[in-house]
């Protein structure tokens, strides 16, 4: 069952808690939590404070998509503030192993997060520690930018990459893909591979005209398109 992850960026920020639990009753699967620093993206955004704020509005697991550096001594302040999955930037992480451990550690699951130029042979020494891949569509920094058509081939390499981990060790690493997703290239980007969607615009930007706002029609059609490819 392939899990649509709603990106924060995009929502409505002077009413966060009823867009977190809108957007999960219309069939959201987890909350996709994007943390900016201005120092690793050129962007600043939400920290742990922000977290505990919208943990009690939902029980669907907060997916905290950190693009920040240094990336270590924020991790337990978000595995305190509720957060469920972290993912962060190899580049921004001196000690890749170590930072993986730490998230462990802190009783989260943890990721790698590959920007358009970053090869995946960051995973190599690593899948044993490792719970989801994000390939990042965009590069980070801002929602509402335009899909990378690139990400389709380098999906289906992660995904072989994982599939051949999952057939000697019996573990399932989850493919998460974010940035520019939409109804109209899901499905595509299903059949590369993916099985985790964060979507920001195509979501939030869907629902803005209904007070209060409504995503069930959107994160449907997401469904109806996943369902096409079989995923
Ligand atoms: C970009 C963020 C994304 C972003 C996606 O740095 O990591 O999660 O919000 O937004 P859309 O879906 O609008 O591209
Ligand atoms: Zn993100």
């Amino acid at each position: 069952m392939p899990r649509i992850a709603p990106s924060l960026l995009s929502a409505d920020f002077a009413r966060l808690g009823e867009e977190v639990r809108n957007v999960v009753a219309a069939g959201a699967d987890w909350i996709h939590f994007d943390v900016m620093d201005n120092h690793y993206v050129p962007n600043l955004t939400i920290g742990p404070l922000v977290c505990e704020a919208i943990r009690p509005h939902t029980s669907a697991p907060i997916d905290v998509h950190l693009m920040v550096k240094p990336v270590d001594r924020i991790v337990p302040d978000f595995a305190k503030a509720g957060a469920n999955i972290i993912t962060f930037h190899p580049e921004a992480s001196e000690h890749v192993d170590r930072t993986l451990q730490l998230i462990r550690d802190c009783g989260c699951q943890a990721g790698l997060v590959f920007n358009p130029a970053t090869p995946l042979h960051h995973l190599d020494h690593v899948l044993d520690s490792i719970d989801i891949v994000l390939l990042m569509s965009v590069n980070p920094g801002f929602g509402g930018q335009k899909f990378i058509p690139g990400t389709l081939p380098k999906l289906r390499a992660a995904r072989e990459k994982l599939d051949a981990y999952e057939a000697a060790s019996g573990r399932r690493i989850l493919l998460q893909i974010d940035g520019g997703v939409k109804v109209d290239n899901i499905a595509q980007i299903a059949a590369a591979g993916a099985d985790t969607f964060v979507a920001g615009s195509a979501v939030f930007g869907a629902g803005r005209d209904a007070d209060p706002h409504r995503y069930d029609s959107v994160i449907a059609a997401l469904r109806a398109e996943l369902a096409k490819v079989g995923a």
